[in-house]
């Protein structure tokens, strides 16, 4: 983990918020290649559960949300954290984090009984900083959907089972945060809620499962043995819901949830009936049934999908003839990888070269996120890009000149071959296959 956050602020992937001022605790920034790989993960997560379905549409809720939505979806009640105070030091502590619920893992002093701590971040709206003005940042995107319900339900033509997909920022007021950005209090959800007629949910949360531990082989490249389905004891479960699995990644600090998908029953819609007063009921026009859909949601968040791609990708291997010569090499999938392709002259103060490879480079710029690298020497220049995880670095050399021919190197083989500039397009269109190219 170490070795990870410190390539992931070295290269530019993820800073600490604000740490010019020391920072804020549970806060991150992406820089400029993290929000690339963030970028690509959205995407990927957007194409599988939007785009190749027909009957799951997107929204865009906003994150402020008044107090009637979450008094009604019970998370003014129920959304706590049991929080544990040292007597002594005064740290705080989540009780299920810690092994001792009474002593303090920092000084030994006695820890106070633990309360209920509600993670919801409050702020208000309009100039007056009074209890009318109250409203919360949104601790779960799947609130924005539920009150948009009955608005996407009349503005376009879904029938049940259907899905609403958002992505967007979420919010939690953490005890604790750590492990990077494993856990922190500002983060990006990616969540759907598919509407199914009940009584067949528990088929559909199946279908979900399945469909999840999928996308994380066959979308996101995850090595499928750091991943486990783990059904929740009833006892585990949140207040909302039936049945619960969570997709389980093996962290370096031990196996963790990644992902929820959740039977959420019709518990979200009936309370907005009762907090709103408005009908969220459907008509199903095939039967002349009226009903309250129930919903499986599969909840993920975009950080900790960063984490587990910059994890599973991270390799060290033993290169050169030299023991512990060794390169740091980033094996995304090429649709993840912040840039698909480096484009290299071979000598950088060579002008034949450098405006040969300028137009490789402009012409492939249109079509695949492509980096421009003249720094160093080649074999540099592979290390830097293989640490970035690029996966086709194209070199420029004197036979380009003679006969317009490149090598295309490969990150994880590390194997050259020559392929005519003409071809490139072709090449790497057919390597990233259908939405994959960008
Ligand atoms: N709408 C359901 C829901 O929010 P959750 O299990 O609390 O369920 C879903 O959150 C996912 O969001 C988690 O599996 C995790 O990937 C991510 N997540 C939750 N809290 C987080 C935090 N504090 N920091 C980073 N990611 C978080």
């Amino acid at each position: 983990m170490e070795k990870i956050a410190a390539l992931a602020k070295r290269r530019g992937f993820v800073y600490g918020s604000s740490d010019i001022y020391g920072g804020l605790s549970g806060f991150w920034d992406y820089g400029p290649l993290g929000v690339e790989l963030k970028n690509n993960i959205k995407r990927l997560w957007w194409r599988a559960m939007v785009h190749m379905r027909r009957n799951v549409v997107g929204l865009d809720a906003a994150i402020v949300m008044p107090p009637a939505v979450w008094a009604a979806s019970g998370h003014l009640e129920n959304f706590n954290d049991p929080l544990v105070e040292c007597q002594s030091c005064k740290r705080r502590y989540r009780a299920d984090d810690i092994d001792d619920p009474t002593t303090c893992p920092n000084c030994g002093g006695r820890l106070a009984e633990p309360r209920q701590f509600n993670t919801m971040f409050q702020t208000f709206v309009g100039p007056v900083a009074d209890d009318a003005a109250v409203a919360y940042l949104r601790p779960e995107t799947a609130q924005g959907t539920f009150v948009n319900f009955k608005n996407v339900l009349q503005s376009t033509n879904q029938k049940v089972p259907f899905g609403i997909a958002q992505i967007g920022k979420s919010f939690r007021n953490e005890i604790t945060t750590g492990n990077f950005i494993f856990r922190s209090r500002e983060f990006e959800q990616m969540e759907l809620e598919y509407f199914v007629q009940p009584g067949t949910d528990d088929e559909w949360f199946q279908y979900w499962r399945k469909e999840r531990m999928r996308w994380w082989t066959e979308y996101m490249g995850v090595h499928p043995e750091h991943l486990r389905l783990r059904d929740y004891e009833p006892s585990e479960l949140s207040h909302y819901s039936k049945q619960t699995a969570d997709i389980e990644y093996q962290f370096p600090f031990g196996v963790k949830e990644l992902e929820g998908i959740a039977d959420r029953t019709d518990f979200d819609l009936r309370a907005h009936i009762a907090g709103s007063g408005i009908d969220l009921t459907y008509f199903d026009e095939r039967s002349g049934e009226h009903f309250v859909p129930y919903v499986i949601e599969p909840a993920v968040g975009v950080d900790r999908s960063f984490l587990v791609a910059m994890i599973d990708a991270y390799e060290e291997e033993p290169v050169g003839t030299k023991p512990g010569d060794f390169r740091t090499v980033l094996k995304f999938k090429p649709q993840l990888a912040p840039f698909k392709i480096a484009v290299f002259p071979l000598l950088a103060n060579k002008p034949d070269l450098v405006t040969r490879a300028r137009e490789i480079y402009d012409q492939l710029l249109p079509y695949f996120a492509t980096a421009w690298d003249d720094i160093g020497n080649v074999g540099k220049r592979y290390r830097r890009q293989d640490e970035i995880g690029t996966p086709w670095a194209i070199t420029v050399d004197f036979q380009t000149l003679e006969d317009g021919t490149v090598t295309v190197r490969d990150r994880d083989t590390m194997t050259q071959d020559r392929y005519h500039e003409n071809e490139l397009l072709d090449l790497f269109r057919g390597r990233l296959g259908p939405g994959g190219i960008s």
